[in-house]
């Protein structure tokens, strides 16, 4: 069997008993993003080409011209913004990247909203959505459900892109494109992201975004990842196998404090107790996985400090004014990233370069 075959050519059950990997491609329409729900289907030169166009997009808004410009490319189009679960900084972000490509939104951002609570299933609910809307942008607790929901749309006689705003403890895709856009520009005076070390700290083992920039990194050349964390919240085996497959090197640590000067990136993230059925992570000492003012001395000139935030206690808040803790400008390059990503998925993006060199010139 062919195992890449496109959504609307497979079977639900064929579909659901492929690996990530093997999925990865079926979220593609004649080589471009149709469906953006994974990590693993982000190739380097997929990744390059959104990183450039959203730096297009980030120049070119800089003027009213340019901005109207934008606006223009999708003006007729709707996105539905679909958050069953909590979220400020994606959900803004989408809807402000939304605003920058001229997209119409509107959100259901609590199922208690929406006819679920009358016993509609959620793939009613969404197939709904898409009846009024161009794009589908989703969180939801399930993880798989946007593959789900993917797969359905594609067998409808209207499908509709689906973009994953993080699903389950799994996948956060565009959050790790964000980390990647912020990377790249962090290191574009030194070397680009090949050959750096970046360590993840703290709940790994429940924090999607950790997962999926994992598997990015492994596009890079010579990256080293460092998995700092409790034994308790260490990497999961299965990102694990993925990173061996592709031949990332990587180490387990327990010992931040080693850790911090051999890294050019550090990727602090906190608890995910919203997971706790049992409050078990409460009891954990993660004290120690902190990344506080003194730490600072022992961190490379030329390295960052991210946070895909919230935080809580795990970045003292003096560390912000540091000019190495780059979480603000994470926020900001997640609105630039996501409108390059949504402009892509409607084949805006050769528009807008060809008006960003002519301006250029
Ligand atoms: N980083 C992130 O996903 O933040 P929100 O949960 O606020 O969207």
């Amino acid at each position: 069997m062919n195992k890449t075959r496109a959504l609307d050519q497979i079977t639900w059950e064929n579909f659901s008993e492929l690996s990530t990997m093997e999925k990865a491609p079926c979220f593609l329409k004649e080589g471009r993003i149709f469906h953006a729900l994974v990590a693993q289907q982000f190739s380097r030169s997929l990744l390059e080409d959104l990183c450039s166009l959203a730096t297009c997009v980030r120049r070119i808004a800089k003027t009213r011209t340019g901005s109207r410009f934008l606006q223009e490319q999708l003006f007729d189009r709707r996105a539905m913004l679909y958050f069953a679960q909590p979220s400020s900084r994606t959900y803004l972000s989408f809807a402000a990247a939304c605003q920058v490509v001229g997209l119409d939104c509107m959100d259901v951002r609590d199922s208690s909203t929406s006819s679920e609570v009358k016993g509609e299933s959620s793939e009613d609910t969404v197939r709904t959505f898409s009846s009024y809307v161009d794009l589908i942008i989703m969180r939801h607790p399930e993880g798989g459900f946007a593959e789900r929901v993917a797969w359905m749309l594609s067998n409808t006689s209207r499908p509709v892109p689906v973009i994953n705003a993080g699903s389950g403890k799994d996948q956060h895709p565009t959050q790790a494109l964000l980390d990647i856009y912020t990377l790249e520009r962090s290191f574009e005076n030194g070397g680009g992201i090949d050959g750096k070390t970046v360590a993840f700290v703290g709940d790994l083992k429940r924090g999607r975004t950790v997962r999926s920039l994992a598997w990015l990194l492994t596009q890079y050349e010579g990256v080293k990842a460092w998995f700092v964390a409790p034994p308790e919240l260490q990497i999961g085996e299965d990102i694990l196998q993925q990173l061996d497959a592709a031949g990332m090197s990587y180490e387990i640590s327990f010992d931040f404090e080693k850790v911090i000067p051999q890294a050019d990136a550090i990727y602090m993230t906190r608890i995910q107790d919203e997971w706790d059925l049992n409050n078990e992570s409460r009891a954990i000492d993660t004290s120690m996985y902190h990344f506080k003012k003194e730490h600072l001395k022992m961190l490379k000139e030329t390295g960052v400090i991210m946070h895909p935030l919230p935080r809580r206690a795990e970045i003292d808040t003096a560390v912000d004014s540091d000019p190495r803790a780059v979480y603000w400008r994470q926020v900001r390059n997640g609105m630039w990233i996501r409108a390059a990503l949504i402009l892509s998925v409607f084949g805006c993006d050769r528009a807008v370069r060809d008006y960003y060199k002519e301006q250029e010139q």
